[in-house]
């Protein structure tokens, strides 16, 4: 439940502060300012997605904090520490399906749980736990090249959550799926996010999809170089489609991307 944009009931998992990115240009040779004193609190248990313009620092933010980026200005905690470098406990899943295809839809899973050192017996039974979580328990001997593309993102989210992740980054996971595969990844992303209440960053060029699936819209401009907007959604998931005021938000939201600030 939210009282003026404060998540009650719930302890702060991700703190960014006063966050700032610059690249160096390697065609002038000079920094180029992405991300300019960013402030984010995100609430453990939270689905917060993303939305801006192309190029505006969506996926570097996201990279900060999967700590694929060490140079950057700010901090970033994770209950409380800083983030130096990768970790388990932040699982980033891409656009672009991350997968090995020589292995199995097993063995894709497993690889991560043998990086981290998990017995075989544990291994067999959390990878099957997490294959019946996204509903592909059939297809544990399949090879990733046999599965569709809705089916890949499914394995790279099993994955994902089977090193049980503080949380779950998201960069555009669904932006390459049909419509109909989207809308049935959803579904089972939101009841996955009702059953384990992982925390979730979620990154979209949708704004529907931003709107049906998060607590919170975070809304990023990059004349700004950073947040433009926050949008609370405080409408059960289960009764937005079709919604007035869900209506309402989209339309603002449109207005945020396209108004040139
Ligand atoms: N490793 C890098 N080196 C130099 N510049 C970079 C690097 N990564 C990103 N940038 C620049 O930072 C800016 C933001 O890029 P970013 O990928 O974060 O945008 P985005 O909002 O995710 O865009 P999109 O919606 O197209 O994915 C761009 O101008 C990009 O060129
Ligand atoms: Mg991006």
């Amino acid at each position: 439940m939210y009282i003026q944009n404060k998540c009650v009931n719930s302890k702060v998992c991700l703190n960014l502060k006063n966050v700032s990115k610059k690249y160096l240009q390697t065609h002038s040779n000079k920094l180029h300012t992405v991300l300019e004193n960013i402030n984010i609190q995100i609430f453990e248990g939270e689905f917060v997605t993303i939305v801006g313009k192309s190029g505006c620092g969506k996926s570097t933010l996201l990279n900060l904090i999967a700590g694929f980026e060490n140079f950057y200005d700010g901090e970033i905690l994770l209950n409380g520490n800083p983030i130096k470098d990768t970790s388990p406990e932040r699982m980033m899943m891409f656009q672009e399906v991350a997968l090995f295809p020589w292995l199995t839809t097993f063995q894709n899973i497993e690889i991560a749980l043998k990086l981290a050192k998990i017995s075989k017996d544990q291994r067999e039974q959390i990878v099957m736990h997490y294959l019946d979580t996204v509903g592909l328990s059939d297809y544990s001997r399949s090879y990733i090249h046999q599965l569709s593309g809705g089916m890949k993102q499914r394995v790279a989210l099993a994955r994902a959550l089977s090193l049980n992740p503080k949380i779950l980054l998201m960069d555009e996971p669904f932006a390459a799926l049909d419509i109909s595969i989207k809308i049935s990844l959803y579904k089972e992303l939101l009841d996955l996010h009702k059953k384990t209440r992982k925390t979730i960053l979620f990154v979209t060029h949708n704004i529907n999809e931003a709107v049906l699936l998060g607590d919170r819209v975070i809304v990023m401009s990059p004349l700004l170089y950073g947040i433009k907007k926050e949008y609370v959604i405080d409408i059960p998931k289960d009764q937005r489609n079709d919604n007035s005021i869900i209506k309402n938000i989209i339309t603002q939201i449109t207005a945020d991307l396209y108004d040139n600030i």
